[in-house]
């Protein structure tokens, strides 16, 4: 089946996904992030194992999973392979002590859960999403009949939320997991780990788009670069 592929061309998210793509070693369960960074890595890693390296993924969502099948790398589970070697993935913006925030594509909520699965977290990102402090929206995935109670609730505690709408679908984006996205807009968010845990105690949220475990990022620059921070 034709579909649309989400590896552009970006040379700054090329050379972060390939970079990371190198930390995968033969004999690995790599978990497999989402979104046009990790697209990078996965067709990176697709290009080995054609080549003989032996490893086995778990997926983030229906996008990886349709993406590790094209670049042939073996599929398992977590049910399977509760711990992973490495888990790779990509990030909306990137603080200096690492927190991130992820859900652009709406997949954070499976993203989180591989990430705690694995030894070793790694960001790819492109240098545009760097920032000394985080700003970006939170994405909240929530339970549609939570809606209006979550909503309520981030306006209390200072938010903005934004319900994400489908562009090639009328009504709302619905999360692989069958759920709404709210986008949460804080303005700086001086305390992201204080913020997390706030928002984790909102009944409704399903999983919000804040990372605290990142355990390295790797950024692509312009000049094909790229920068690690840990
Ligand atoms: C998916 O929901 C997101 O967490 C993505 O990993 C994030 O939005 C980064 O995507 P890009 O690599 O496409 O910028």
């Amino acid at each position: 089946m034709k579909e649309r592929n989400p590896v552009g061309e970006s040379p700054e998210k090329k050379a972060a996904g390939f970079a990371a793509a190198d930390l995968v070693k033969d004999g690995m369960v790599v978990g497999l992030g989402t979104g046009s960074t990790t697209a990078y890595t996965i067709a990176e890693l697709g290009r080995r194992v054609a080549g003989g390296l032996d490893i086995i993924a778990v997926v983030t969502s229906y996008q990886s999973e349709m993406l590790a099948i094209e670049a042939g790398i073996t599929l398992t589970s977590l049910a399977e392979h509760p711990e992973l070697d490495v888990a790779i993935d990509g990030a909306d913006q990137v603080d200096g002590a690492l927190n991130v925030i992820k859900g652009g594509g709406a997949a954070h909520t499976r993203e989180k859960v591989v990430s705690h699965s694995a030894k070793r977290f790694v960001i790819v990102a492109d240098d545009s999403k760097v920032s000394e402090q985080l700003n970006h929206y939170v994405p909240l995935e929530v339970l549609p009949y939570a809606k209006e109670f979550v909503s309520k609730e981030i306006r209390k505690i200072g938010g903005d939320p934004v319900l994400r709408l489908a562009s090639r679908k009328d009504g709302p984006v619905i999360s692989d997991n069958g759920n709404f996205i709210i986008d949460a807009s804080f303005g700086v968010i001086e305390d992201p780990i204080a913020m997390s845990t706030v928002l984790s105690q909102i009944t409704g949220i399903v999983e919000h788009g804040i990372f605290t475990n990142t355990d390295e990022v790797y950024i692509g620059n312009k000049d094909g670069s790229v920068t690690i921070l840990k």
